[in-house]
């Protein structure tokens, strides 16, 4: 009995060992020595402390304190000492047998090879780490670009935005110049009244009340380009596209008058909101407007139209703009959008490529077709603010023509 437990115990894949009660070894097995290159009768009061790496040696001393004999198996991964110096981690598995009448409580165990999962678990963890910080990294670099495409975006949005300045300055004076002079003519005539005798005081306040509304209508035309002109920075709101659309006629009605624009406007009812920069829509709407009055110039055989409708259906909000002018072929369709494609002789090219990328950063569409007859469509989509309350009535389907 006694040798067949002896070639199990040697045959086992792993060192075995025997502990006496006080602490030293009564046995290890073939593969300790073989492991370890120990000399039996030398090293064998020593017991494991004589392979296990110093930087393990206090949890194994610990193990031994906190394991009580009650407790009967205990894990422990520690390194030992090869022959040749090299350490390999191994997993101690301990093992405590209780007292019986005869004999004291004994401790044995086996340490088992575990080196090479330890290397794989650690390749794999460095694998993970690199990985996460990989994942970190392209996540920063795309936040940094997509912020520098947004900023070139707006950068250059608001370069287009100044030139446009250029085309609207005789409109922009035009629109500031009625109220001035309409407040010059009311206050002198407020001042004759109240000079009068007796003063007309009901006259004078009412003269007095219209030089007050001049006075905001000016002051409405400058903030509208103070905020269309001056802004670079974005921020996404929900924006009530007629609205926007209002506004920015305001700025060029002037414009569309003086070339002889009859311009119809067809807003839709509880337009929904779209979430999305309020002055960089203005400036898409205004880049529209300015290109349709613009392909409407040299048009002198039919009437110079100009139709702004918008509209929505479950998902999108749509506005376009629809002119009579030279239309585009074609095989122009897509080029159009180009950067610095430009048919004019002081176009930049720049308007409809930075409006399509205003658009398509709100994960909207911008594009044109050919009308039936003449001149085309400039149109975009945008989706629906799926939480915003839609926006009030405005007068149903109103049309407006300047002329
Ligand atoms: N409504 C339109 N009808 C016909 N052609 C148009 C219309 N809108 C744009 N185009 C064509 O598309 C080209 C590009 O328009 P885009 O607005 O990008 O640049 P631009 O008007 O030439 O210059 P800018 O950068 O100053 O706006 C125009 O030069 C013109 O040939
Ligand atoms: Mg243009």
């Amino acid at each position: 009995m006694n040798n067949q437990l002896n070639r199990v115990i040697e045959a086992l894949p792993a060192i075995a060992w025997m502990a006496t009660a006080e602490g030293g070894i009564d046995f290890f097995n073939q593969r300790w020595y073989d492991y370890t290159g120990l000399e039996l009768e030398h090293d064998q009061r020593r017991g494991l402390e004589a392979a296990v790496h110093t930087e393990d040696l206090s949890r194994l001393v610990q193990s031994r304190q906190t394991t009580a004999p009650s407790e009967l198996v205990h894990e422990l991964e520690i390194r030992l000492k090869r022959f040749d110096g090299v350490y390999r981690w191994f997993l101690l598995t301990l093992c405590t047998l209780p007292a019986t009448t005869d004999l004291a409580w004994i401790r044995c165990g086996i340490c088992t090879d575990i080196d090479d999962r330890k290397r794989a678990e650690a390749a794999l963890a460095e694998c993970r780490q690199h990985h996460l910080s990989y994942i970190a990294r392209t996540d920063f670099e795309r936040t940094q670009s997509e912020d520098t495409l947004n900023k070139m975006r707006s950068e250059l949005a608001h370069m287009t935005r100044v030139a446009s300045l250029d085309t609207l300055t005789a409109s922009i004076a035009h629109e500031v110049n009625q109220p001035l002079s309409g407040i010059i003519t009311n206050a002198s005539t407020c001042l004759r009244m109240l000079v009068a005798d007796p003063p007309n005081i009901n006259g004078a306040l009412e003269t007095a009340r219209r030089t007050i509304r001049d006075g905001n209508r000016a002051a409405n035309v400058i903030s509208r380009l103070r905020t269309l002109f001056s802004k670079n920075v974005v921020n996404v709101e929900a924006v009530d596209l007629n609205e926007s659309t209002r506004e920015v006629l305001a700025l060029t009605c002037s414009e569309l008058q003086r070339n002889d624009i009859t311009t119809h406007l067809d807003l839709a009812d509880n337009l929904p909101r779209v979430p999305s920069d309020r002055v960089q829509l203005q400036q898409v709407i205004l880049n529209l407007l300015l290109n349709a009055c613009e392909a409407m110039i040299d048009i002198d055989d039919r009437p110079r139209l100009l139709l702004i409708r918008t509209g929505h259906d479950t998902h999108h909000v749509r506005l376009e703009v629809r002119d009579a002018g030279c239309g585009v072929e074609p095989g122009d369709l897509e080029k159009i959008f180009d950067a610095f494609y430009t048919t004019k002789q002081v176009g930049m090219g720049m308007g409809l490529s930075i409006s399509r990328s205003i658009i398509e950063s709100y994960n909207g569409q911008l594009s044109a077709t050919r009308n039936d007859g003449h001149g085309a469509t400039f149109w975009f989509a945008l989706p629906r603010q799926s939480s915003c309350e839609p926006t009030p009535a405005s007068p149903p389907h109103l049309t407006m023509t300047f002329q």
